[in-house]
């Protein structure tokens, strides 16, 4: 089955070459390697864990109008045109269907460990170091601001309200990324985002003590 990869890599990166900073082939990457190492500590299926990584951002909603089955779709029509087996197309499917965070707003649909671990895998990258540059880039990618103290975040946040934001960047740090610690599903994911969330916090305590010029 390991004869699947590489076309699959090549697929993604050519379909990705022109993407947003955030959503690129290096976050493919970065969610594939870690997804690799969660997926071996937990036991899970490696292969249909790797496939899932390098599809899961083959086509997002948010760049597509909206448009929630374009992913799945071209998921499934590039794994036919290489001969992946039915059953692995069909797990596949369904894990970039429900692997989003805006997803999470729904009623669970599908589960699996494989989804678990691609999903920890997912958000582990939108937090810390990595996570904060992935946010500010799609903020300049939209043209959002940075911050403006008289926006607050959304305290309710509805799966459109989070689609339609055009907050300051700021906002999203507690509209999302600071939710991301308690969403982790396995132990190993849990761990690694425990580091990355408390960066995050030290990074917003630094950001408002200089807006103030405190520092
Ligand atoms: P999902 O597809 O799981 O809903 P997204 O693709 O929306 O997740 O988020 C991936 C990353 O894109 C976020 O972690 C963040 O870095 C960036 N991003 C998405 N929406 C926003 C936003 N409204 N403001 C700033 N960054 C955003
Ligand atoms: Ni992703």
């Amino acid at each position: 089955m390991n004869h699947f990869i590489k076309p699959t890599e090549d697929f993604v990166r050519k379909t990705l070459s022109h993407a947003e900073g955030g959503h690129d082939w290096w976050h493919i990457e970065r969610v594939r390697k870690m997804a690799v190492v969660i997926g071996r500590a937990e036991g899970a299926d490696v292969f249909v864990v790797e496939m899932g990584a390098l599809l899961h951002d083959i086509a997002d909603a948010k760049f597509h109008d909206g448009d929630e089955e374009i992913g799945p779709r071209k998921a499934r029509y590039f794994l036919e045109s290489i001969d992946v087996s039915k059953p692995h197309i069909e797990h596949i499917v369904n894990i970039i269907r429900h692997i989003s965070f805006k997803n999470s707003f729904d009623a669970p649909g599908f589960s699996s460990l494989e989804l678990k671990v691609l999903q920890d895998a997912d958000r582990l990258d939108a937090m810390g170091a990595i996570g904060i540059a992935r946010t500010f880039n799609y903020g300049g990618h939209t043209g959002s601001g940075l911050y403006d103290p008289d926006i607050p975040p959304m305290a309710q946040l509805t799966k459109s309200a989070y689609k339609k934001s055009k907050a300051p960047t700021i906002n999203h740090f507690y509209e999302k990324l600071l939710k991301l610690k308690q969403m982790m599903h396995t132990e190993t994911a849990k761990r690694l985002a425990e580091g990355r969330h408390q960066f995050m916090v030290s990074y917003l305590e630094q950001f408002y003590k200089e807006w103030e010029g405190e520092l």
